[in-house]
């Protein structure tokens, strides 16, 4: 239960009912706080756009790029194993909820589809599945399918403090499996730390950078699962801006109290990137939580009277985003690469591309360049 109605939360949290729901707009250029970046590509603060480390040292393929060969050991080093994330946009994986604890052997199945049918790069995970051993079986299943993650540290809702547990657990992993740093891209604080309330901007701003620390022997990159809105609340959070290493943004435009249909939410999106672009430094960009739902229902109800939720809105929402692939192109930091949420319907209901029996619910072939 817990799981599921926190994602529930972590929804209507999007809601924007609140009478402050514009951007709060501050403008300007803060002072930095660091310095970060490496040889594996994490995006250094404050990018310059042309960021000579994050170039390719060879034209190999990369991981996780459609081209690049899984080797039959594991490598010695990161050095040149990640594409550099400056070269990512368009349509970059699926966001995967962790809720029903599922199987190794079905994040294989599953992790496989994403790669082979749709390209993915990468998956998203959110929500939490306590149970030991459970990362192992997604670095098994990610290096197994060529697929990096974007792993999650899930707070959850009731400020309570196993986050903490969790964020032992998963370093120990992180640190400790000869193949954690191959396949795990970024860590995320989530879901929707600021919103939450878990902790002030500047104690979650405190942990991010503990993070990174933690992680840059290993040259993982640390960033919060955050919508514009959940920034905005606290005044702009300029130190959490300033302490992640790029932004893996929520954009659920359904909850906007401007939606109406699909094809009409460009402008909302872009009023909330607008806000990253303003506010956000500079630094690299993903909208890692984004989507439309099939269906409302309690705990997914809109704001907007003309808000529809329906199957071809939620297909209507992929066409636009894949419209749009010249436009992500564009974007900072060569470009801006979107995660669908979420990969299926048995993992937070109407949003799926998948229905509960399997289905495709619509056809989705997303661009991955263009
Ligand atoms: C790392 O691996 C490469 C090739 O796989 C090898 O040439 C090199 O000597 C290794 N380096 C170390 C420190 O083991
Ligand atoms: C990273 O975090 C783990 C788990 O909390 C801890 O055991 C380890 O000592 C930390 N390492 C560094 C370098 O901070």
């Amino acid at each position: 239960m817990g799981a599921f109605s926190r994602t529930l939360s972590a929804l209507l949290l999007l809601s924007c009912i609140l009478p402050a729901c514009v951007s709060a707009n501050e403008g300007g250029q803060h002072p930095l706080l660091f310095q970060a970046g490496d040889e594996h590509g994490v995006i250094q603060t404050p990018s310059t756009g042309v960021d000579s480390l994050d170039v390719p040292a060879s034209k190999a393929p990369c991981f996780p790029s459609a081209e690049f060969t899984m080797p039959s050991t594991v490598p010695n080093t990161t050095a040149n194993w990640w594409c550099p994330m400056n070269n990512e946009y368009a349509f970059m994986g699926f966001s995967y909820s962790l809720y029903n604890c599922q199987s190794l052997s079905q994040m294989q199945r599953e992790f496989k589809d994403m790669k082979t049918k749709f390209k993915a790069r990468y998956v998203r995970l959110y929500a939490v599945c306590d149970r030991k051993g459970f990362y192992d079986d997604v670095i098994t299943a990610a290096w197994d399918n060529g697929l990096g993650v974007h792993a999650l540290i899930w707070f959850g809702f009731d400020n309570t403090p196993e986050w903490k547990d969790r964020r032992a657990t998963l370093f120990n992993t992180l640190h400790t499996h000869p193949k954690a740093r191959f396949v795990t891209r970024a860590l995320q604080f989530g879901s929707e730390p600021l919103y939450d309330w878990v902790l002030t901007p500047d104690e979650l701003a405190a942990e991010v950078v503990k993070a990174r620390k933690n992680l840059t022997s290993i040259g993982i990159p640390v960033t919060i699962s955050e919508m514009a809105w959940g920034y905005q609340l606290h005044g702009g959070s300029k130190s959490v801006l300033e302490a992640v290493d790029f932004f893996d943004i929520h954009m659920l435009p359904y909850f906007s109290q401007q939606a109406s249909t699909s094809d009409k939410a460009w402008p909302i999106l872009m009023k909330d990137h607008n806000w990253f672009v303003t506010n956000g430094l500079g630094k690299k960009m993903f909208w890692s939580q984004n989507g439309w739902p099939s269906k409302s229902y309690p705990g997914v109800e809109p704001n907007s009277p003309d808000a529809v939720a329906d199957i071809p809105n939620e297909a209507g929402y992929y066409k636009l985003l894949d419209e749009h692939c010249t436009d992500f192109k564009a974007m900072a930091n060569g470009g801006v690469g979107w995660f669908w949420h979420v990969y299926s319907d048995s993992q937070l209901q109407g949003y799926g591309l998948y229905d509960t029996s399997g289905q495709l619910k619509f056809p989705f072939q997303p661009k991955i360049a263009c």
